[in-house]
This record gives structure tokens, C-alpha cells and sequence, in this order.
């Protein structure tokens, strides 16, 4: 496995392959879980090899004291993504991205940036936009990976490549969850002991939701999940959301044509999780 911290390097290693040589891409913000590794095992079966970065993008983080407690720890990631066989890690320093400035483009997304996550973590998606594309530009993969947790970010990046016009093929990847149902998210290592125990909670509300969904109607189940949280001694509700897949648009009226999921995001201290369940 190649280790490169510079554009330069990548790209003279990634133009010395042999011409067709396939590339998927998984991009990272490292503290390595299953989720990301089984990103990178598709990834390896789907293409000839496998490009992973490892980065903490400074410009989609809204709250700096998340960016600062952001779990790190590169030499578990290094050795985990050794034994998922993957050829090339890509570890730039910010610097070595945004040279003097740290700063994210303007994106229109058709509105998808402007729901859920949109509300709350302002620029976060122009944040994830000029990373993406950034690393699009340098590594140019055949496909690239993203998981649906992240569902909002996964609709986005292929709008992004929808609206630029870029080759690269998104591949989503369904959630990989703990043997309790916890989503698994870097983040979750910030847990305490305490709310780690209670954490199966977020799901297990989705999963009732969902239920409800097919008799009641959103507004109906919007309202239900935000009274389970109202009293919860560890978690606190930031939204609660079911909308059309499509569009992220909440839902109005239910169409039997359309798809739609639920989105979570919760606080648990100052740790936020966000979680969502296809109904
Ligand atoms: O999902 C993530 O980890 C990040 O948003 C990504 C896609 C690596 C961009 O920084």
C-alpha cells in the first residue's frame, strides 16, 4: 500500500498505471470504521485498484469546536486499510489542498443543500462540494464511493457530478450498522459509556416511525418522535424529517410513486449524530 501526502506524487503514481486501469475512490475523514472499510472492499471488488483519502476538510465543519475534536488516528487507519488491501492512501495536509486559502466555493445543488443538514450546519455542503470535487480533479476515479448515512451528502455529490459534468460514477452504499443498530459514524468513539448504551435508541425511534408511517402521516409521526425525545435524559432531538428522496423536500401529501426516508439528527452532549431509515 502507497502512502502520498502530495497532489504531485498521487498524480505522477496515478498517470504511471497501465491505460484502462480502473480506480474507485472512497474519501475519508479517517477514524476508520467497518462502514468505511466496507466502502473500500466494494470498491476493490468493482475496480482494479483502490484510492482512499484520509482528510479532515476544514471548510464543512460550521462548528470549530467539532473540527477540533474530530476523532484522529492515523495509524489505526493506515494499518486497517493495509489488511483491507487497499492500494493507495492519499493523506494531504490542508495546506496542501487550499494553499493560503481556506475557503469553499458557492454551490447550487437544485436546492438539496438548503434541507436538513443545509438548516443546521451552515456551508457545510459548499464545504463538501469543493472537497469532493477537489479530489475528483486530482484522483480521477472510475467510481467513487459514498455511504447512506450521509444520505443528503450522497444525493448531493451526484448532483455535483450531474451538474459539472464529471465521469466519475457515484455508488451508494447501504448503512452499516453495530449489532445494537447504532449507526456506525466515527463519532460515535465520542460517546460516553452512557449514551453509547442508550445510542440504539435513535434507530430503534426510526424504525417505529416507520411503522407509523404507513397508517399515520408525517406531520402525525413528526410529532411523535419529537415527544420521545422531549423527556430523554441523554439526547436531545435536532430534527426529525421524513422527505422525498428525490428532492429532500419534506413530505406533504403521501404519492405511492415516490420513496421516501426519515432523517435524524440528535445531540448527545455536544456530540451529534444523524441517522435515517428508507420507509
Ligand atoms: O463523509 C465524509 O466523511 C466527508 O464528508 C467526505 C465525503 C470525506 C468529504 O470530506
Amino acid at each position: 500500500m502507497l502512502v502520498f501526502a502530495k497532489i504531485k506524487s498521487i498524480q505522477e503514481k496515478l498517470k504511471s498505471l497501465k491505460n484502462g486501469t480502473t480506480i474507485g475512490f472512497v474519501p475519508t475523514m479517517g477514524a476508520l470504521h467497518e462502514g468505511h472499510l466496507s466502502l473500500v472492499e466494494k470498491a476493490k471488488k468493482e475496480n482494479d485498484i483502490v484510492v482512499v483519502s484520509i482528510f479532515v476538510n476544514p471548510t464543512q465543519f460550521d462548528n470549530i469546536e467539532d473540527l477540533i475534536n474530530y476523532p484522529k488516528n492515523i495509524d489505526k487507519d493506515l494499518s486497517l486499510l493495509k489488511s483491507a488491501h487497499c492500494d493507495i492512501v492519499f493523506t494531504p495536509t490542508p495546506e496542501e489542498i487550499y494553499a493560503n486559502n481556506i475557503q469553499s466555493q458557492s454551490f447550487d445543488f437544485d436546492g438539496l443543500e438548503l434541507q436538513m443538514e443545509g438548516k443546521f450546519r451552515e456551508g457545510h455542503f459548499n464545504g463538501v462540494g469543493t472537497i469532493v470535487e477537489r479530489f475528483f480533479e486530482i484522483v480521477k476515479p472510475h467510481k467513487a464511493y459514498f455511504g447512506e448515512k450521509d444520505f443528503q451528502q450522497l444525493q448531493i455529490v451526484k448532483k455535483l457530478v450531474e451538474k459539472h459534468k464529471i465521469s466519475t460514477k457515484i455508488i451508494s452504499c447501504p448503512i452499516h450498522r453495530e449489532k445494537d443498530g447504532l449507526a456506525m459514524s466515527s463519532r460515535n468513539t465520542r460517546l460516553t459509556k452512557e449514551q453509547r448504551a442508550a445510542a440504539p435508541f435513535i434507530y430503534e425511534t426510526l424504525n417505529k416511525a416507520k411503522i407509523q408511517f404507513t397508517t399515520k402521516n408525517a406531520s402525525e409521526v413528526s410529532k411523535w418522535v419529537e415527544n420521545e425525545f422531549k423527556n430523554h435524559p441523554l439526547f436531545t432531538l435536532e430534527y426529525f424529517e421524513i422527505a422525498d428522496e428525490e428532492t429532500l423536500l419534506p413530505v406533504e401529501t403521501k404519492v405511492s410513486t415516490k420513496n421516501y426516508r426519515a432523517f435524524i439528527a440528535i445531540f448527545a452532549g455536544k456530540v451529534r449524530l444523524i441517522d435515517n431509515i428508507s420507509l
